[in-house]
């Protein structure tokens, strides 16, 4: 059977991303020390419902579906636990079966710090967004390296990094002609945030590796994910994964949902025409998967646009509004001075036909899925913290 280990399982993508390939019949490790739910602690801002710990849900889905995922807490940025699930010297915090699975054929690298204002709000956060992704980066590849060379390591990256420039944005490489010699470039790359700069500097460590000792590797250039359900997280709604509705956490669609349900109006920034691509998490899973089953070349730095389709924030804000007043709520929208430093007009012209190539069968974010995401949202509309939707985080 094969085997992927999953880095960042309990995350809003991991742990759906670890219940598809448990149902398509792969063997499954995760990985998380819980940065995500500590990181909301810290700074104050609820999830929408009770997530189970990582342990819980791989007890759950087992007992639910008779599947093993195995589960793994701990630190990944510390290179020696990272390199002990390449040499066997982990154990697992929870198992049906507790001996080493063996070496993965791929990894999915998602243990990261996501989130653009968290890494702004100060320079400690800063610093330690700085470190936490590059060192989980960096042990990864070296215990790829040293370990298990033959495997494909299949990391996200974020359309984030490419910025918003005025010409069209390529999936990752950039043919460049210069006084009449033609070589391709790493697409020129200028983040936003500092999180999202991160993402640039893993990139390159990863090139750097491709370059060096021949890795396979997979860098998803992925667009903000919306969604809660996906076909595994409806067999238990507590499968469901970790849901944030604030400014820090939340992704904009998530965010605008919950806010329609509290009467809270719409959080436009600035005059809205921020253009950004975007994707179901069920596309997530699909992508990753499909990326798992057709794996980068040796030698071979493999980039995909992770996106289906693009929005403006005011696009996205109009049809939260038409589904939302449809279902009875009064949705407003309000422009609001811009917390962040980016262009709000702006040239947005992306290629990702490179999923799509590889069998990735895109879903679209029509009325009725935002409508489907509306019906799960209300169920937890007493949880709903007003006070946490919007701060300001500012740069
Ligand atoms: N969600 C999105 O819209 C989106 C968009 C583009 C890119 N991404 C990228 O996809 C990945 C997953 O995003 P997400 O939304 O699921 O974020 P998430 O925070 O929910 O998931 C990341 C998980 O990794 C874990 N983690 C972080 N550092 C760790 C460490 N040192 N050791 C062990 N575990 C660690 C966290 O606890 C968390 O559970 C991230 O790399 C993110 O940058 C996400």
């Amino acid at each position: 059977m094969a085997h992927v280990l999953i880095l960042g399982g309990d995350g809003y993508l991991g742990w759906p991303t670890a219940m598809y390939f448990s149902n398509n019949g792969y063997e499954v490790t995760v990985v998380d020390n819980y940065l995500r739910r500590n990181s909301c602690t810290e700074i104050d801002v609820g999830m929408l419902y009770p997530v189970p710990t990582l342990i819980e849900r791989a007890k759950i889905w087992h007992e639910k579906t008779g599947y093993e995922i195995k589960v793994s807490i701990g630190d990944l940025s510390d290179a020696e636990f990272t390199r002990s699930f390449f040499d066997g010297r982990i154990t697992y915090d929870w198992a049906i079966n507790s001996e080493f699975t063996g070496i993965p054929e791929s990894v999915v690298h998602y243990a990261e710090m996501p989130s653009a204002p968290y890494s702004m709000m100060d320079y400690k956060k800063s610093n330690f967004t700085i470190r936490n992704n590059l060192l989980v980066s960096s042990s990864l590849m070296y215990a790829v390296r040293d370990l298990a060379p033959r495997t494909h390591i299949i990391k996200l990256g974020t359309m984030g990094v490419y910025g918003t420039p005025n010409i069209d944005i390529e999936e990752g490489w950039l043919e460049v002609e210069h006084k009449g010699r033609k070589q391709k470039f790493l697409y020129p790359r200028q983040a936003g945030s500092l999180y999202h700069t991160t993402k640039i500097m893993d990139t390159d460590l990863y090139w750097f590796g491709v370059r060096m000792w021949d890795l396979s590797i997979t860098d998803l250039m992925q667009g903000p994910v919306y969604g809660i359900e996906t076909a595994e997280t409806k067999i238990d709604p507590r499968l469901r994964p970790i849901f944030n509705y604030d400014e820090v956490f939340g992704t904009i669609v998530n965010r605008f949902i919950t806010q329609s349900i509290e009467g809270y109006p719409l959080t436009v920034y600035g005059k809205g025409g921020q253009t950004r691509g975007y994707l179901n998490l069920k596309d997530t899973l699909q992508c990753v998967y499909m990326a798992a089953m057709t794996p980068a070349k040796k030698g071979e730095l493999r980039i995909f646009n992770q996106i289906m389709e693009t929005f403006t924030a005011n696009e996205l804000a109009e049809i939260t509004k038409r589904v939302g007043d449809k279902l009875g709520y009064n949705v407003t929208i309000k422009h609001i001075e811009n917390p962040r430093k980016e262009a709000e007009e702006h040239y947005y012209n992306p290629t990702y036909q490179g999923l799509q190539e590889i069998g990735v069968d895109p879903h679209y974010l029509t009325d009725e899925v935002m409508e489907e995401m509306f019906k799960v949202v209300e169920q937890y509309k007493g949880n709903i913290r007003k006070d946490v939707i919007f701060r300001g985080v500012k740069w």
